[in-house]
C-alpha cells in the first residue's frame, strides 16, 4: 500500500505517497504512514462496523490499525483466490484417474529429472524462498531511489544484502495456467517459454526479445524499459547470479510438464465464493 510502483502511485498524486516520499528524511519511518491509511478506514462507519464484527480487539474506530487492515486483505485473498480442488488434488487424495497419462509423466519430471520441486515444493508449490533464475529484466521494476537508472535488484531492495541480488520469491503454481504472463515482470507469455527458460536460463536470457513479453505498444517507454537489458555489465551480473544448471529435456517432455501445470487449475476457478461486489463501503467506483 505504501509502494510507489505497486499501490501508492507517484509523488504529487495523493497524501500517502507524499508522506512515503519523506521516509528516511527528518527521521521519518514507514510506520508513520500507516495511521494515515488506517484513518481512511476509521472515517467510514460501515467499515468500522465490519471491523468490529471481524476482530475481537476492535471496539471502536480508533482501535483499527494497519495490522487489522492487512490481515483483512490477506484473509480475503486466501478465501477468494486459492483453489485446492484441482485434478492434482484429486490425484493426491487417491483418485488415480484424475490425471491424464501425459500429466502423470509431467508430474514425474517435475518431481524428478527436471528438478522443479527443489524450489516449487509443498502444497502451494513454492518453498517461499528467494532465488535468482535470471528472468530477462526490463521495465522500471522496484528501482531504488539512488540507482543511476531503472533496474530491479530483487530481494536485495528489501534486505540490502548483496547475496540477495536478483533473487525473486518462488511463485506458487496453483492456477498458474490462468495467470500469464510469467516471471516477476511478465517476460514470457506462455508456460512453455517460462519452462524453457528454467531449463537453460543463460541461453534463454541472451536470446530473449521484447516481443516474447507481449507488451502493449508504448514507444515513449522503450528507451528506459530496456536500458538494463542493453547494459552488458549489468547483464553479466544477472547471469552470474543464476542458481540453476541447464537440464536437457525433449520437446515432448516440456509439453508433459505444461500439461501437469494445467492440472493445478481448480475446478471452481470461475465460481469464486464472493465474486465482484456491487458496491464498497467507501463509495469508490468499481471498474
Ligand atoms: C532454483 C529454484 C527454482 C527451480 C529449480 C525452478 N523454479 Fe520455477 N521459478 C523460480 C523463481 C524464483 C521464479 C520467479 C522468478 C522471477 O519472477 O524472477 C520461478 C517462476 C516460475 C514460473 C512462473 C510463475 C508465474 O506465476 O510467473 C513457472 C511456471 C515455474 N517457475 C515453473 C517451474 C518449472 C516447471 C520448473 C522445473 C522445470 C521450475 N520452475 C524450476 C524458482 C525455481
Amino acid at each position: 500500500m505504501t509502494r510507489q510502483f505497486e499501490m501508492a502511485g507517484n509523488p504529487g498524486e495523493n497524501e500517502i505517497i507524499g508522506l512515503v516520499s519523506k521516509v528516511g528524511k527528518d527521521s521519518m519511518r514507514i510506520d508513520a504512514v500507516w495511521p494515515v491509511i488506517s484513518n481512511r478506514i476509521r472515517a467510514i462507519p460501515e467499515y468500522v462496523k465490519l471491523f468490529k464484527n471481524a476482530f475481537d480487539d476492535v471496539d471502536s474506530a480508533l482501535d483499527i490499525n494497519i495490522t487489522h487492515i492487512v490481515n483483512s486483505i490477506a484473509a480475503f485473498e486466501i478465501h477468494e483466490w486459492t483453489s485446492f480442488d484441482s485434478p492434482f488434488d484429486d490425484y493426491l487424495n487417491g483418485n488415480k484417474k484424475a490425471l491424464k497419462l501425459k500429466q502423470i509423466k509431467g508430474m514425474e519430471l517435475f518431481y524428478g529429472k527436471a528438478n522443479c520441486s527443489s524450489c516449487h515444493s509443498g502444497s502451494l508449490l513454492s518453498d517461499q524462498k528467494f532465488h535468482s533464475i535470471g528472468i530477462p529484466q526490463f521495465g522500471p521494476g522496484r528501482t531504488r531511489p539512488f540507482d543511476p537508472y531503472a533496474r530491479d535488484v530483487g530481494r536485495m531492495v528489501e534486505t540490502d544484502n548483496i547475496n540477495d541480488m536478483y533473487k525473486f520469491k518462488t511463485p506458487a503454481l496453483r492456477n498458474v495456467s490462468l495467470t500469464a504472463p510469467y516471471g516477476h515482470n511478465g517476460a514470457y507469455s506462455t508456460l512453455k517459454a517460462i519452462i524453457k527458460h528454467h531449463l537453460n536460463p543463460v541461453k534463454m536470457n541472451k536470446n530473449w526479445k521484447p516481443e516474447f513479453a507481449n507488451l502493449p505498444n508504448a514507444p515513449w517507454l522503450e528507451q528506459i524499459d530496456f536500458v538494463t537489458f542493453s547494459d552488458t555489465r549489468e547483464q553479466d551480473r544477472i547471469l552470474s547470479s543464476i542458481e540453476i544448471k541447464p537440464i536437457d529435456l525433449t520437446d515432448k517432455e516440456i509439453n508433459q510438464i505444461v500439461s501437469f501445470l494445467e492440472s493445478l487449475t481448480g475446478k471452481t476457478k470461475n465460481k469464486r465464493p464472493l465474486g465482484k461486489p456491487d458496491r464498497v463501503p467507501s463509495g469508490l467506483t468499481i471498474d
